[in-house]
């Protein structure tokens, strides 16, 4: 049988994939990706945020060919090296004390969801996030996701999530309560758009939840791992969270999540109140280790801002190059959005991916792209005059 057969045959048909038109993809390396038919891609959808080394980086494949061979999985009743040390750079690198090994980013929030609430003793357990976030699709994460979309058919629906407005302080003000256990935020919001924060609001967050006792949870799942140039999106505003959230990209393509908190915050979880049987797993770590040992290794994030900052500046010339087209463009290092006054992005995604680039087209009029930290200035260069090109011919 075809792979689109077998796909429509056995696969609930969550994502829409459709016969003729989706991707079978068989082959990556660096920046490139290639289908069944030989054509190569330039792969800016990156595994939605995933790939930030490209494909079958090198140092991960050793990584986790090596592992594999040693120790593939035990019990977390155990201790295990990569485990350990991947923690350890972790809580070295970043504003918190100790993590959670999870396998995604919804079971990432998840656990920084529950640990909110235990930190509370039961005392205050409502998070507060922002209106057109992501935050994952298990029920308590897809209720914390601020898009009714996603919640749609679910009911009932956990209690004690409210929505107030990404970029709007005085909205989460009016929300906050002493029934507020955490405010949950995306410094740079991914799947909604590509939306940055602004630098008042993060700030204001901050000072809200020191006044009113609340946690502030940044969820990094995808703006984190580099992505905006810093290992973490909130160090460009020099504010820290009690807890944040990190998937993605860590993994170098193996799925991994991770929970990170201050110590104090970190205290509240016992033994038995949360275990995942492959979270920290020993291959995915050592993955993990291998990723961060390039991403921090000078100068590669300053590169990472460089490359960011053409990628950028060139998107911006595309916009004044076609203001009939064009809204806006956004983003913050290498996660960059454009929107589109029609509702073409579909279209203009399809014409990319005609051309050899992936991008992701978000609701009508939203292109996405999240290019591999790794690019070149010519593989930026080159995936702007593909761009440029389905500007053209778009209607
Ligand atoms: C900001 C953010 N949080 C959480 C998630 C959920 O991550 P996962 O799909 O790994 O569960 C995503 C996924 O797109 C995300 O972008």
């Amino acid at each position: 049988m075809l792979v689109d057969e077998l796909d429509a045959k056995f696969i609930i048909n969550t994502y829409g994939r459709r016969k003729g038109h989706t991707l079978f993809l068989v082959k990556g390396e660096g920046v490139h990706v290639w289908d069944d038919e030989g054509r190569r891609y330039i792969d800016f959808v990156g595994g939605l945020a995933v790939n930030i080394l490209g494909h079958c980086h090198p140092a991960v494949v050793e990584a986790v060919c090596s592992q594999v061979r040693e120790l593939s999985h035990v019990s977390n009743l155990y201790y295990t090296r990569p485990q350990a040390e991947l923690a350890r750079v972790l809580v070295e690198n970043s504003a918190c004390d100790q993590v959670f090994f999870a396998n995604s980013g919804a079971e990432a929030n998840e656990a920084a969801i529950k640990l909110a609430r235990i930190y509370h003793r039961g005392g205050r357990y409502r998070i507060i996030t922002a209106g057109n976030s992501f935050h994952g699709r298990t029920l308590a994460t897809v209720t914390a996701t601020g898009q009714e979309k996603y919640q749609r058919g679910f009911a009932p629906l956990p209690e004690g999530f409210l929505h107030a407005r990404f970029n709007d302080l005085a909205s989460f003000e009016e929300l906050v309560d002493d029934e507020t256990a955490a405010i949950m935020v995306e410094p740079v919001q991914g799947e909604g758009g590509i939306y940055v924060a602004e630098e008042a609001f993060i700030r204001g967050l901050r000072e809200l939840c020191d006044r009113s006792g609340a946690l502030l949870i940044f969820d990094e799942v995808q703006c984190g791992m580099g992505r905006t140039g810093k290992l973490w999106a909130y160090e460009h505003w020099g504010v820290e969270p009690d807890l944040f959230t990190v998937a993605k990209g860590l993994g170098g393509g193996l799925p991994i999540g991770v929970m990170l908190a201050r110590s104090e915050v970190a205290r509240a979880f016992q033994p038995g109140n949360h275990a995942s049987t492959f979270g920290g797993n020993p291959v995915v770590c050592r993955a993990a280790q291998a990723v961060l040992k390039i991403i921090l290794e000078k100068p590669f994030l300053d590169e990472v801002w460089r490359k960011s900052e053409l990628f950028m500046s060139g998107l911006q010339s595309l916009a004044a190059a076609f203001p009939g087209l064009v809204e806006e463009t956004r983003g913050l290092g290498m996660m960059a959005a454009m929107e589109l006054q029609k509702p073409l992005a579909a279209e203009a995604q399809e014409s990319c991916l005609e051309k050899g680039l992936l991008v992701n087209a978000i609701g009508e009029r939203i292109l996405r792209f999240l290019p591999p930290l790794t690019a070149a200035e010519a593989d930026l260069e080159e995936a702007l005059a593909i761009i440029r090109e389905t500007l053209a011919a778009l209607p």
